[in-house]
């Protein structure tokens, strides 16, 4: 591994499996199950992301990569740094940060790299993607967006570019977006920028073909989450017993990822002494990914205390990387 050096700035192992424990103990537990999206990337998830993200049904990786090989060599120049701190929430493979931080060394800008990521498997794929070399230092931090964070903030002293991409915050609802939003904009200094990816909403029949790949990649990492269940708490999830099912809610503006139980059954997880009844064609939800507008990405900027710089585009204009500037007005 050439990442300079890797910390693991989360807590403990048996920490993290009792948060774990915790967190499906409150969504299985809830009248609408639910799993959260941010335990898919053990090891095995992370593998299975990748083959997502190189499949030619999912268009986002690739439609943010050509934004980002059209636009990032203009960053520099809109900066105006001669040394910057770059930190990147949720990095995975790192092969799209590589053209970002690429552009900044050709300008002759010294790069202190910070790659966060809960998975460490994407930060050893990242290792593989990005070396050190002159200008640039690489520090690798396993661990949840603001552990890294905070982690950062007690070293760094030069202006940050903050970078969360792939449409990560299509994650979150609403609410969730704004209140992460702010809590980012509270852990920055003034006039420190943030490159945020966010997909656009676009014809329905292209988005749920992205999110039910043709090779299964997405069901795969959808039972992966269950299998991890077994495998890390206990449970006795029959895998065979769910199928994935993916669809747009134009209400929301939002794809939903959900397994359904295919018959009435109970799932016992050893770590919570507990069984949870499913229902036949019960739902239980894994994933939302939220589709934007560019006048809610101008209106969320806005509400939540940045100034927008510019908007970057993809040819066929399906997906914005989004350039914004901390603001020292409270949002
Ligand atoms: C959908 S992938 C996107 C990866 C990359 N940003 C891209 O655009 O291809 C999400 C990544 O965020 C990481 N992740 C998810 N939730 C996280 C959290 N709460 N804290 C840190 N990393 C997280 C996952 O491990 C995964 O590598």
């Amino acid at each position: 591994m050439n990442v300079s050096q890797l910390a693991q700035v989360t807590s403990d192992y048996e920490q993290e499996v009792a948060q774990f424990a915790a967190d499906v103990l409150t969504g299985l537990s809830s009248e609408s199950k639910y799993l959260s999206a941010k335990y898919f990337y053990d090891d095995t998830g992370s593998e299975l992301f990748r083959a997502i993200s190189q499949h030619q049904d999912y268009y986002l990786t690739r439609t943010e990569y050509e934004i980002l090989d059209r636009h990032s060599r203009q960053l520099p120049a809109l900066l105006g740094e001669d040394e910057i701190d770059i930190i990147e929430l949720g990095a995975g493979d790192g092969h799209k940060s590589e053209l970002i931080l690429n552009s900044f060394l050709a300008a002759g800008v010294k790069v202190n790299f910070y790659a966060i990521d809960i998975s460490d498997k994407a930060m050893d794929m990242l290792a593989e993607t990005i070396k050190e070399k002159t200008n640039l230092t690489v520090r690798g931090l396993v661990g949840d967006y603001f552990d890294g964070l905070r982690f950062v903030k007690e070293r760094s002293s030069k202006r940050q570019l903050v970078l969360f991409l792939g449409s990560n915050i299509g994650n979150f609802d609403h609410v969730e977006s704004k209140a992460f939003l702010r809590r980012l904009w509270s852990s920055l200094n003034a006039d420190d920028y943030l490159l945020i990816g966010f997909d656009l909403k676009k014809d329905i029949n292209e988005l749920v073909s992205a999110y039910s790949d043709s090779s299964n990649y997405t069901r795969d990492l959808n039972l992966n989450l269950l299998a991890r269940i077994n495998r890390e708490l206990g449970g006795d999830f029959d895998l065979s017993a769910f199928q994935h099912y993916a669809v747009y809610n134009p209400v929301l503006g939002a794809m939903e990822s959900y397994l359904l139980a295919l018959r009435e059954q109970k799932v016992y997880i050893e770590a919570l002494q507990q069984a949870f009844h499913f229902d036949a064609f019960e739902p239980l939800h894994l994933e939302y990914s939220f589709k934007f507008l560019p006048t809610e990405i101008d209106s969320l900027c806005k509400q939540t205390g940045y100034k927008l710089i510019d908007n970057f585009s993809d040819s066929g204009e399906r997906f914005i990387d989004s350039l914004w500037q901390v603001s020292l007005r409270k949002p």
